[in-house]
């Protein structure tokens, strides 16, 4: 009696069940950063191998029944045993106007096909790392800036990241205030990680766009740093369209090349999201 019970149990799911998505991943923690910007935990499964640095696709089950995907970076270390990934909210984005409401214990679909050129592969040796993000194009370096053999290949790190307002600064603020702590890697961190961020249309600190700071020389001024140079200086490009062409022609202005998975160099560059957005 109890067998046909647990048979019928395991043929029939109660009716109240959700779905079981495809290449699913269970969320174990969400942090909303503002009214655009949010955070989120995953399981990892197995048998998912990434370089710091890249991205995949994740997503949930259209209206359609059809998975409704897009490009994320991995926010979390290739050594975590979760995934974290930095999200916008698009109020009418097909996506995350959705993805937004996500809870522990949800559902995500996660393509298990890491790729992308921000890593440390992609570039020859060098002295110093620059990272250059606007907006979500700091998840990429989320990962990077916890990721050892980054801190191992440079004597220098720096972190330069723009946003229009103060608030959409902390995910990044918080992220590298915690690594100073960081069991794991913050003996390897020391004081090589130099953290720049910046707003444009809120009054902060240091302010001005990552192009104006490169360009009028400021960021080296205020960091103690010579001015860019390709036997010494690499970088990694995320944000915009518009941003990563107008950083392009300054990094090719200090005379570094622009590289790939196959052909490294000096800077490589990766769009944080497709569109104007600007
Ligand atoms: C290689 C790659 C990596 C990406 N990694 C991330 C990531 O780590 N985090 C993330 O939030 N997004 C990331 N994106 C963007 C992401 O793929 C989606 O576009 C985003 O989740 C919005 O999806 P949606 O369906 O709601 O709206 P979509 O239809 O995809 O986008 C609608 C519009 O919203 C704007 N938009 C989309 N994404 C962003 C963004 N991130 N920041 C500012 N404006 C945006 C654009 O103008 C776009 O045309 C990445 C994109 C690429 C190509
Ligand atoms: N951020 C918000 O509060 C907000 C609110 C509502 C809607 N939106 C919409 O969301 C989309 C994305 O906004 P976002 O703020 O994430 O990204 P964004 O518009 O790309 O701006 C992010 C940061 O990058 C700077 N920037 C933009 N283009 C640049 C370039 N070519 N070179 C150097 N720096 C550049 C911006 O400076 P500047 O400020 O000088 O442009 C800003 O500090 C836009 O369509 C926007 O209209 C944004």
């Amino acid at each position: 009696m109890t067998e046909v019970t647990l048979m019928t149990d395991a043929a029939a799911p109660a009716p109240t069940a959700k779905p079981h998505l495809p290449d699913a991943a269970r969320v174990t923690s969400v942090t909303h950063w503002t009214d655009r910007l949010f955070s989120f935990r995953v399981e990892r499964p197995r048998s998912l191998r990434f370089r710091s640095g890249e991205f995949v696709m994740i997503g949930l089950l259209g209206d359609n029944g059809k998975p409704l995907l897009r490009a994320y970076s991995i926010a979390s270390p290739a050594w975590d045993e979760e995934l974290e990934f930095y999200s916008i909210k698009v109020p009418d984005g097909p996506l995350t106007s959705r993805l937004q409401h996500i809870k522990v214990g949800d559902e995500i679909i996660l393509r298990p096909k890491p790729v992308g050129t921000l890593v440390h592969d992609a570039l020859l040796p060098g002295k110093r790392l620059w990272f250059l993000a606007t907006g979500t194009g700091l998840a990429p370096f989320a990962s990077l800036m916890r990721e050892p053999e980054t801190y191992e290949k440079y004597d220098q790190v720096i972190m330069m990241h723009t946003c229009r307002e103060v608030a959409e600064l902390e995910y990044g603020r918080q992220l590298v205030e915690s690594l100073k702590d960081d069991p794991l890697i913050g003996e390897l961190v020391g004081d090589k990680l130099l953290y720049y961020p910046t707003t444009t249309r809120e009054a902060f600190p240091r302010m001005g766009r990552v192009t104006d700071n490169l360009s009028s020389g400021k960021v080296f001024a205020d960091l103690g740093l010579p001015p860019m140079n390709r036997d010494e200086d690499r970088a990694m490009v995320c944000g915009s369209l518009a941003f990563n062409i107008d950083v392009k022609k300054i990094l090719e202005g200090f005379g570094l090349t622009e590289g790939a998975n196959s052909d490294p160099q000096q800077f490589v560059v990766e769009k944080a999201f497709v569109g104007d957005g600007i």
